[in-house]
């Protein structure tokens, strides 16, 4: 095959938005207008993801032209009780011209032979469900969601008030999160940077109470959604709930908050596997113990908490 195949370079980035553009725009066109938002996601993970590393971000070229791109981004994510490395694989974008020629293949292949390298345990995405089996992906996560009924949610006492998140809160986050995600599966572990947190874009609010306590996290996406809700006492993050009034949120069954916080009278949190949702043993047996609990039902399949860098997309 005459395509090199190489982790990206400084001076990459230009080529590397192009091939994403290319690619996603035959799929994202709405009244002639393209709306791609995939060579965003490479710009957002660059520029808030810490665990960036262009050593990851794999690269196909036909002499000078770049004709394929798959992003892999570390995550440590919790699996049956563990902590693990993880890659999170996406976008993986090949030239519409260089397509069926196997470059999407050799992406995939040279992106997982580092992370085996690297040690890293699995690799997981939300891709076509006829796509990525054929390079050992299969379906065990899944999608969550907690469905809030306004009008059974009780009356706030509105004592709460919130402002931007700081690096001064990011500890307590950490520490929020770390309990939250302790026994769910896929559950990504936001690390130790503000941006992990809060980006341009994300409305990320810290709640605090008139005593000068922080009370909870909220992060709300940039159409105005409601998607995470963080904290340590069930009653102040209640309070910061009847605050936001959120009508869903996509929190795991298992977490913290939906065994401490949720009512059954006014909140429903459903998760369901989904064909879309994949991974792949990087390491032999990886994903083993999760298929088996899965298949016997003694585990609720998990569901990825995203960075932010993919929840800022539309
Ligand atoms: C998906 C993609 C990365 C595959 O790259 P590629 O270099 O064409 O893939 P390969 O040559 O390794 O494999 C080609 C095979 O994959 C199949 N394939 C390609 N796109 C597919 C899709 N969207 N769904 C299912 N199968 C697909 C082809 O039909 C072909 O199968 P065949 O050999 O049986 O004919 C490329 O088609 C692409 O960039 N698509 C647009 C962006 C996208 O959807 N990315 C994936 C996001 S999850």
């Amino acid at each position: 095959m005459p395509f090199v195949i190489r982790s990206e370079e400084p001076g990459d980035e230009e080529a590397i938005d192009l091939v994403n553009f290319r690619a996603f725009m035959v799929h994202h066109t709405e009244g002639g207008v393209p709306r791609v938002d995939e060579h965003d996601l490479v710009r957002y993970l660059r520029a808030y993801c810490p665990g960036f590393d262009r050593r990851r971000s794999i690269t196909a070229w036909d002499k000078q032209r770049c004709v394929g791109h798959a992003l892999f981004t570390p995550a440590r994510i919790r699996l049956l009780g563990e902590t693990v490395d993880a890659l999170a694989v996406g976008p993986v974008a090949v030239d519409p011209g260089y397509q069926r020629q196997g470059i999407g293949g050799e992406l995939l292949w040279f992106g997982h032979e580092l992370g085996r390298e690297e040690g890293f345990g699995v690799a997981f995405l939300c891709g076509h469900p006829s796509y990525y089996p054929r390079h050992g992906y299969v379906p065990c996560h899944g999608f969550a969601k907690v469905t809030i009924d306004l009008e059974r949610l009780p009356p706030s006492s509105g004592t709460l008030h919130a402002l931007p998140v700081t690096s001064a809160d990011v500890p307590w986050l950490v520490a929020c999160g770390e309990v939250e995600w302790a026994d769910v599966d896929f559950g990504w572990l936001w690390g130790d940077a503000l941006t992990e947190w809060s980006a341009p874009g994300a409305i990320a609010l810290m709640w605090w109470t008139e005593d000068g306590r922080r009370a909870a996290y909220t992060l709300a996406d940039p159409r105005g959604r409601w998607r995470h809700v963080l904290g340590d006492d069930p009653d102040s993050v209640r309070e910061a709930l009847y605050a936001i009034r959120p009508t869903t949120l996509d929190h795991h069954p298992s977490g913290w908050l939906a065994r401490n916080v949720l009512d059954p009278g006014w909140s429903v949190v459903e998760v369901e596997r989904g064909d879309p949702a994949m991974a792949c043993e990087l390491q032999e047996g990886a994903l083993g113990p999760l298929l088996n609990a899965l298949e016997s039902g003694t585990r609720p399949p998990g569901c990825v908490n995203w960075a932010l860098p993919f929840i800022l997309i539309p």
